[in-house]
């Protein structure tokens, strides 16, 4: 069977030049708040390409680089001071925190409409009802990714490996809205492989490289692989055997250039909507 490669860097680009063009038709200014604490490596490079993707599309990003000492109630009080200041149409705290700061209180306190990132219990929640909201970037272009190979999600037996709250859980509803019937797994459910082995559409995104492999493939299966891990040599790899899944998979998403443009792409997009851009 041939593979598909799904170019998700390629489907982010068409996002991003609509976006840029729903920018500048509409002629107003956006603003981006990205809110990083620490030296994070990862989250460095992270925080850069969203400041990038900004500038390209017209939104005015602005990076508030805190130490990693910084105390909860000063994150608070910067992210309440971001709350008020009316040019600002979108906060993004970049996860993870540093131990000492609780992220759930302060993704709690970021303005519900200004949540680009759609962590929010409230967003959540809409998401749970399927009631309009703003979505979590990285599910929701997964979304895009799957909708761009023509798969009928009504009645595919749909399974997402990691069930955090970034992208496992908000994966795992959009799929059920979308009529599927979903099975979430993490690294500890028993016969993995088999439960794998039975999805239509696989999604990988528990934080280890190669963890799916060839055997764990229906033939045919779609393979969205959400994993960014860096190997000992510096090279980057997802959750899925790439290789091992060739021939068997009927497509799969590449890392880097496939989920990871898109999360970027999703954020733009957000931060559109936050304004009052709207973009389909
Ligand atoms: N860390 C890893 N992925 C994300 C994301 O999508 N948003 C934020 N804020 N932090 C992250």
């Amino acid at each position: 069977m041939q593979t598909n490669i799904i170019n998700g860097k390629e489907i982010a680009n068409q996002l991003l030049t609509t976006a840029a063009e729903k920018m500048a038709a509409a002629g107003k200014p956006v603003g981006l708040a990205v809110v990083i604490v620490g030296e994070n490596a990862a989250s460095q490079v992270y925080v850069r390409n969203k400041v990038n993707a900004c500038a390209k599309t017209g939104i005015s990003s602005t990076r508030y680089d805190l130490p990693e000492t910084l105390s909860e109630a000063e994150l608070l009080a910067q992210i309440h001071a971001l709350n008020a200041d009316d040019s600002v149409h979108g906060i993004l705290v970049q996860l993870p925190l540093p131990k000492h700061i609780d992220a759930e209180k302060v993704l709690e306190t970021i303005a519900v409409e200004k949540d680009v990132d759609g962590f929010h219990t409230t967003h959540m929640g809409r998401l749970v009802a399927d009631l309009p909201s703003l979505r979590p970037c990285t599910p929701a272009g997964c979304m895009l990714l799957l909708q761009s190979t023509g798969v009928n999600l009504a009645g595919a037996n749909a399974v997402v490996v990691g069930r955090s709250h970034i992208v496992g859980k908000p994966m795992a509803i959009m799929l059920i809205n979308a009529g599927a019937t979903v099975t979430v797994c993490n690294s500890k459910t028993k016969d993995l492989a088999a439960v794998c082995r039975n999805a239509d559409v696989l999604v990988a995104a528990v934080g280890r490289a190669n963890f799916i492999t060839k055997d764990m493939i229906k033939p045919g299966a779609i393979v969205i692989d959400v994993g960014i891990n860096r190997l000992e040599d510096g090279s980057i790899t997802g959750d899925v055997d790439f290789a091992g899944a060739q021939g068997i998979a009927g497509a799969i998403t590449p890392v880097p250039g496939g989920v990871g443009p898109m999360t970027i792409a999703m954020l733009v997009h957000n931060t559109l909507s936050a304004a009052d851009i709207v973009l389909t």
